[in-house]
Protein backbone atom coordinates (compact mmCIF):
# COMPACT_ATOMS: atom_id res chain seq x y z
CA UNK A 1 0.00 0.00 0.00
CA UNK A 2 0.59 3.55 -0.32
CA UNK A 3 -0.07 6.76 0.63
CA UNK A 4 0.30 10.30 1.46
CA UNK A 5 0.62 11.47 4.11
CA UNK A 6 -0.99 15.07 3.85
CA UNK A 7 -4.11 13.23 2.00
CA UNK A 8 -5.73 11.53 4.51
CA UNK A 9 -4.05 8.79 7.47
CA UNK A 10 -3.99 5.74 5.17
CA UNK A 11 -3.64 3.53 8.38
CA UNK A 12 -5.85 3.59 10.68
CA UNK A 13 -2.74 4.47 13.37
CA UNK A 14 0.38 6.53 12.45
CA UNK A 15 2.76 4.59 10.66
CA UNK A 16 5.48 6.87 11.29
CA UNK A 17 6.27 5.88 14.76
CA UNK A 18 5.77 2.11 13.99
CA UNK A 19 8.14 2.19 11.02
CA UNK A 20 10.99 4.59 12.45
CA UNK A 21 11.94 1.79 15.46
CA UNK A 22 13.48 1.08 17.70
CA UNK A 23 13.46 4.67 19.14
CA UNK A 24 15.66 5.67 22.37
CA UNK A 25 14.01 6.80 25.19
CA UNK A 26 15.42 10.20 26.37
CA UNK A 27 14.27 10.29 29.74
CA UNK A 28 14.49 13.88 30.61
CA UNK A 29 14.86 15.84 33.62
CA UNK A 30 14.61 19.35 34.29
CA UNK A 31 14.10 22.09 37.26
CA UNK A 32 11.41 25.00 36.66
CA UNK A 33 12.53 28.76 37.11
CA UNK A 34 10.45 28.14 40.22
CA UNK A 35 12.48 25.40 41.35
CA UNK A 36 10.05 22.51 40.80
CA UNK A 37 11.82 18.93 39.65
CA UNK A 38 10.12 18.04 36.32
CA UNK A 39 10.27 14.41 34.64
CA UNK A 40 9.03 12.60 31.29
CA UNK A 41 10.30 10.09 28.47
CA UNK A 42 10.77 11.52 25.32
CA UNK A 43 11.20 8.84 22.29
CA UNK A 44 11.97 11.51 19.39
CA UNK A 45 15.72 11.55 20.81
CA UNK A 46 18.68 10.71 20.04
CA UNK A 47 22.75 11.28 19.64
CA UNK A 48 23.82 14.08 16.79
CA UNK A 49 27.19 14.95 17.12
CA UNK A 50 30.37 13.67 19.25
CA UNK A 51 32.90 16.96 19.29
CA UNK A 52 31.53 17.94 21.65
CA UNK A 53 29.10 15.59 22.34
CA UNK A 54 25.13 16.45 21.77
CA UNK A 55 22.02 15.10 22.19
CA UNK A 56 18.08 16.40 21.33
CA UNK A 57 14.55 15.99 22.02
CA UNK A 58 11.51 17.02 20.82
CA UNK A 59 8.21 17.52 21.96
CA UNK A 60 4.91 18.38 19.98
CA UNK A 61 2.51 19.80 21.99
CA UNK A 62 -1.30 20.97 22.36
CA UNK A 63 -2.84 24.10 23.33
CA UNK A 64 -5.67 22.82 24.88
CA UNK A 65 -3.64 20.53 27.26
CA UNK A 66 -1.30 23.26 28.56
CA UNK A 67 0.59 23.74 26.10
CA UNK A 68 4.47 23.90 25.80
CA UNK A 69 5.80 21.04 27.56
CA UNK A 70 7.35 21.47 30.37
CA UNK A 71 10.80 19.68 29.83
CA UNK A 72 11.23 22.36 26.81
CA UNK A 73 9.56 25.48 28.63
CA UNK A 74 12.46 24.43 31.68
CA UNK A 75 15.34 23.78 29.74
CA UNK A 76 14.95 27.37 27.93
CA UNK A 77 14.35 28.46 30.95
CA UNK A 78 16.97 27.31 33.25
CA UNK A 79 19.83 26.38 30.32
CA UNK A 80 19.45 22.83 31.56
CA UNK A 81 18.18 19.12 31.71
CA UNK A 82 19.24 15.74 32.45
CA UNK A 83 18.47 12.43 30.05
CA UNK A 84 18.50 9.78 31.99
CA UNK A 85 18.62 6.15 30.53
CA UNK A 86 14.80 4.38 30.67
CA UNK A 87 15.84 0.55 31.75
CA UNK A 88 13.82 -2.51 31.83
CA UNK A 89 14.00 -2.50 35.69
CA UNK A 90 12.31 0.97 35.30
CA UNK A 91 9.49 0.39 32.39
CA UNK A 92 6.61 1.76 35.12
CA UNK A 93 8.56 4.77 36.76
CA UNK A 94 9.20 6.01 33.49
CA UNK A 95 5.82 5.40 31.77
CA UNK A 96 4.03 6.94 35.15
CA UNK A 97 6.16 9.86 34.55
CA UNK A 98 4.96 10.56 31.21
CA UNK A 99 1.50 11.47 33.27
CA UNK A 100 0.54 14.95 31.68
CA UNK A 101 0.85 16.48 35.33
CA UNK A 102 0.03 19.75 36.27
CA UNK A 103 3.25 22.43 36.50
CA UNK A 104 3.85 22.11 39.88
CA UNK A 105 3.46 18.81 40.66
CA UNK A 106 7.17 16.64 41.00
CA UNK A 107 7.04 13.55 38.26
CA UNK A 108 10.05 12.21 40.36
CA UNK A 109 7.39 12.28 43.26
CA UNK A 110 4.43 11.30 41.78
CA UNK A 111 6.49 7.91 39.72
CA UNK A 112 8.22 6.94 42.75
CA UNK A 113 11.64 7.89 42.09
CA UNK A 114 14.35 9.25 43.93
CA UNK A 115 16.31 12.53 42.93
CA UNK A 116 20.56 12.42 42.70
CA UNK A 117 22.55 15.86 42.48
CA UNK A 118 24.37 16.64 39.38
CA UNK A 119 27.82 17.97 39.51
CA UNK A 120 27.69 20.16 36.68
CA UNK A 121 24.00 21.06 36.09
CA UNK A 122 21.27 22.06 39.24
CA UNK A 123 18.63 19.78 37.71
CA UNK A 124 17.97 16.54 39.74
CA UNK A 125 18.82 13.40 37.97
CA UNK A 126 17.45 9.87 38.54
CA UNK A 127 19.01 7.82 41.10
CA UNK A 128 17.82 4.64 40.10
CA UNK A 129 18.78 5.03 36.17
CA UNK A 130 22.21 3.68 35.82
CA UNK A 131 23.49 5.83 32.67
CA UNK A 132 22.67 9.97 32.83
CA UNK A 133 23.59 12.54 30.67
CA UNK A 134 24.35 16.15 31.92
CA UNK A 135 23.36 18.77 29.40
CA UNK A 136 23.56 22.28 29.04
CA UNK A 137 21.02 23.66 26.50
CA UNK A 138 22.23 24.95 23.31
CA UNK A 139 19.48 25.91 21.06
CA UNK A 140 16.04 25.27 19.79
CA UNK A 141 14.27 24.94 16.57
CA UNK A 142 10.83 25.02 15.90
CA UNK A 143 9.83 22.68 12.98
CA UNK A 144 6.77 22.54 11.05
CA UNK A 145 3.43 22.28 12.30
CA UNK A 146 0.35 21.72 10.91
CA UNK A 147 -1.18 24.52 13.43
CA UNK A 148 0.81 27.31 15.01
CA UNK A 149 -0.75 26.91 18.10
CA UNK A 150 1.29 23.55 18.66
CA UNK A 151 4.53 24.15 17.27
CA UNK A 152 6.50 21.04 17.42
CA UNK A 153 10.35 22.06 19.41
CA UNK A 154 13.55 20.27 18.75
CA UNK A 155 15.88 20.97 21.82
CA UNK A 156 19.55 20.58 21.46
CA UNK A 157 22.21 20.54 24.04
CA UNK A 158 25.93 19.43 25.18
CA UNK A 159 26.17 16.75 27.25
CA UNK A 160 29.15 18.08 29.81
CA UNK A 161 28.99 15.35 32.17
CA UNK A 162 28.36 11.39 31.93
CA UNK A 163 27.09 9.23 35.12
CA UNK A 164 27.89 5.48 34.79
CA UNK A 165 27.15 3.00 37.53
CA UNK A 166 30.10 0.51 38.27
CA UNK A 167 27.36 -2.51 37.80
CA UNK A 168 26.91 -1.70 33.99
CA UNK A 169 30.75 -1.69 32.85
CA UNK A 170 32.80 -4.41 31.90
CA UNK A 171 36.41 -3.96 31.49
CA UNK A 172 35.16 -0.46 30.60
CA UNK A 173 32.63 -0.75 28.75
CA UNK A 174 28.87 -0.38 28.72
CA UNK A 175 27.54 -4.04 28.83
CA UNK A 176 23.96 -3.92 27.36
CA UNK A 177 22.37 -7.08 28.61
CA UNK A 178 23.30 -5.18 32.52
CA UNK A 179 21.72 -1.73 31.31
CA UNK A 180 18.45 -3.65 29.60
CA UNK A 181 17.83 -0.17 28.19
CA UNK A 182 14.25 -0.14 26.46
CA UNK A 183 13.18 1.56 23.23
CA UNK A 184 10.01 2.80 22.07
CA UNK A 185 8.27 1.00 19.28
CA UNK A 186 4.71 2.32 18.07
CA UNK A 187 1.07 1.84 19.49
CA UNK A 188 1.38 0.69 22.79
CA UNK A 189 4.71 -1.39 21.88
CA UNK A 190 8.43 -1.29 23.48
CA UNK A 191 11.59 -3.04 23.34
CA UNK A 192 13.83 -4.07 25.89
CA UNK A 193 17.68 -4.99 24.54
CA UNK A 194 18.08 -8.40 25.54
CA UNK A 195 20.54 -9.64 22.82
CA UNK A 196 23.44 -8.11 21.09
CA UNK A 197 25.50 -9.18 17.80
CA UNK A 198 28.34 -7.38 16.77
CA UNK A 199 30.48 -6.69 13.25
CA UNK A 200 33.39 -5.29 11.90
CA UNK A 201 33.33 -1.94 10.02
CA UNK A 202 33.90 -2.23 6.09
CA UNK A 203 37.56 -1.27 5.11
CA UNK A 204 38.02 0.44 1.90
CA UNK A 205 40.16 -1.62 -0.72
CA UNK A 206 40.61 -0.33 -3.99
CA UNK A 207 40.23 -3.85 -5.66
CA UNK A 208 36.79 -5.11 -4.10
CA UNK A 209 37.44 -8.74 -3.28
CA UNK A 210 35.84 -10.85 -6.20
C1 LIG B 1 7.68 6.21 25.95
C2 LIG B 1 7.15 7.58 25.72
C3 LIG B 1 7.76 8.39 24.79
C4 LIG B 1 7.29 9.70 24.56
N1 LIG B 1 7.91 10.47 23.62
C5 LIG B 1 7.50 11.75 23.41
C6 LIG B 1 8.16 12.57 22.46
O1 LIG B 1 9.14 12.18 21.80
N2 LIG B 1 7.71 13.85 22.30
C7 LIG B 1 6.66 14.34 23.01
O2 LIG B 1 6.31 15.49 22.84
N3 LIG B 1 6.01 13.57 23.94
C8 LIG B 1 6.42 12.30 24.16
N4 LIG B 1 5.79 11.51 25.09
C9 LIG B 1 4.74 12.11 25.93
C10 LIG B 1 5.36 12.95 27.06
O3 LIG B 1 6.16 12.15 27.90
C11 LIG B 1 4.22 13.58 27.88
O4 LIG B 1 3.52 14.51 27.07
C12 LIG B 1 4.68 14.25 29.16
O5 LIG B 1 3.55 14.60 29.95
C13 LIG B 1 5.50 15.50 28.91
O6 LIG B 1 5.93 15.94 30.16
P1 LIG B 1 6.49 17.38 30.48
O7 LIG B 1 5.44 18.40 30.06
O8 LIG B 1 6.65 17.30 31.98
O9 LIG B 1 7.79 17.57 29.77
C14 LIG B 1 6.19 10.20 25.30
C15 LIG B 1 5.57 9.36 26.24
C16 LIG B 1 6.04 8.07 26.44
C17 LIG B 1 5.36 7.18 27.45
Amino acid sequence: MFHETRKGAGLPYSALNAVVVPRPIGWISTLSAEGVANLAPYSFFNAVAYRPPQVMFSATSNHRLGGLKDAVADARATGEFVVNVATWELREQMNASAVPAPREVDEFEYAGLTKADCRLVRCPRVAESPVSLECRYARSLEMLTDDPEDPNTVVFGEVVGIHVEERVLSEGRIDFLELRPIGRLGYLDFVRVDNVFTMERPEWVAEPPS
